[in-house]
């Protein structure tokens, strides 16, 4: 079933989305994840049926946290759908009389998932080193499923449509859909967009492709770089990995940061580029600080900033941005791209001292997509990247997700995905 063909009118409808926002002091700083289902969500109203929303927010662990509670987030759902009110179901198990009462084109959104552990499925307070472990586990997952059965009985159709989420194998992304038949479950658009911008990059691709993976640690990506040398013309590989590579060659770091169990892995890397034919791209020079604050993203007083070779940062610096000649070489890759997948920034973006490697990429990005490149572009930094340096309207398509946007280009088949299509 599709979204399109679905007949809403009649309907309660089900609907897991990822409203899993950032919050400061209850107030949200990025609505991207809401913006984002408002499709769909308002398509079932249009269409004259009734909507259930349900999310999870932050890691509660089965515990109730009022500062994770959904009700922070009601008005600004209300607000987003255009609806004069958003009802709220302060428990998300106990949502049967609400659920029953309510009318075609209200809106009911459920309390956080995960103040029930059932949502995870996972058993909590017993370590997984104990006898007892696996038995607990068995027992939680028969509780799961009673869960979404429960989560289910309150509609007459499911909607999947948190992509964010979707790597999940939780009562709501995915146990639930056993509860509703071929024809009474499906994706939401923004799932579709998502999974559609995803099939760009892996089964789609119009080339040269031009892959760029940023972010500290190369453990985090390897799986999917290694699926990456399978797929593209060009590989950028930036931030912090940058220096795992130098230090596997032998060069000079100084206190950057560096993977030294994952120097063979940086090896391996280069040796299967060479391999599939793929050109490595590897920044040469580095903006180096003597004492900058993680914290703050601001460089300490009195502290040195110079740019060194890649290969030969003295001891007292560390490695925070893609040095100029890194950068122009970034842009030049990346030049006459017409499929490109960005994922992690080239440094420390946060801080205008150490942007100008992002910035370069982002830019480079945004002239590709000009000239009928198609980009996708994930992960929370790298999104952020477009957003501080004014490009989310000049690259194809920012995905909502993180770890499931990665997963989905590793190649894995995510759960929620799962559950609609088999
Ligand atoms: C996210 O923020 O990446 C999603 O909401 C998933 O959250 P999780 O990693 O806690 O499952």
């Amino acid at each position: 079933m599709t979204i399109n063909e679905y007949k809403f009118a009649g309907k309660k409808a089900i609907v897991r989305v990822d409203f899993n926002v950032p919050l400061k002091e209850g107030v949200i700083t990025d609505d991207t994840r809401i913006r984002g289902a408002v499709p769909t969500l308002k398509h079932i109203l249009e269409d004259g049926g009734a909507l259930i929303i349900m999310s999870h927010m932050g890691k509660p662990k089965g515990k109730v946290k009022p500062e994770l509670s959904l009700g922070q987030i009601k008005d600004a759902v209300a607000k987003a759908l255009g609806v004069a009110e958003v009802q709220f179901a302060p428990d998300c198990a106990k949502a049967q009389e609400a659920a029953a009462n309510l009318k075609m084109g209200e809106v009911l959104l459920l309390e956080n998932l995960r103040y029930y552990p059932e949502e995870e499925g996972k058993p909590v307070g017993i370590d997984k080193e104990d006898p007892a472990y696996e038995e607990a586990k068995k027992e939680m997952k028969g509780k799961q499923k009673e869960f979404a059965k429960t989560l289910a009985s309150y509609a007459d159709c499911y909607v999947m449509d948190a992509f964010g989420t979707a790597h999940r194998k939780h009562a709501s992304t995915a146990v639930i859909a056993d509860y509703f038949d071929a024809d009474n479950k499906m994706l939401g658009y923004l799932m579709e967009k998502e999974v559609q911008a995803v099939d760009n990059v892996l089964n789609n691709i119009q080339r040269p492709f031009v892959a760029i993976m940023g972010g500290s640690k190369v453990s985090s990506k390897i799986g999917i770089i290694e699926n990456l040398l399978g797929k593209v013309d060009k590989l950028i590989l930036c931030g912090g990995m940058t220096y795992t590579f130098a230090k596997a060659h032998g060069g000079e770091i100084g206190g950057s940061i560096v993977e030294l169990d994952k120097l063979d892995v940086a090896l391996n890397v280069e040796k299967k580029a060479a391999e599939n034919g793929v050109e490595l791209v590897l920044g040469e020079d580095s903006v180096c600080c003597t004492g900058y604050d993680f914290s703050t993203f601001s460089v300490k007083e009195g502290a040195k900033v110079e740019t060194f070779p890649s290969n030969a940062i003295p001891a007292e610096f560390e490695g925070l941005d893609a040095g100029p000649v890194s950068a122009a070489k970034f842009a030049a890759a990346i030049k006459g791209a017409k499929t490109i997948l960005w994922n992690g920034p080239a440094g420390c973006f946060e801080c205008d001292d150490f942007c100008a490697g992002s910035r370069a990429v982002g830019e480079a990005i945004a002239e590709a997509t000009a000239e009928g490149a198609f980009s996708l572009i994930g992960g929370g930094d790298s999104v952020a990247c477009c957003t501080k340096f004014g490009l989310t309207d000049k690259v194809s398509y920012i995905s909502t997700g993180g770890g499931a946007l990665l997963e989905a280009i590793e190649g894995k088949v995510l759960p929620g995905v799962a559950a609609i299509k088999g």
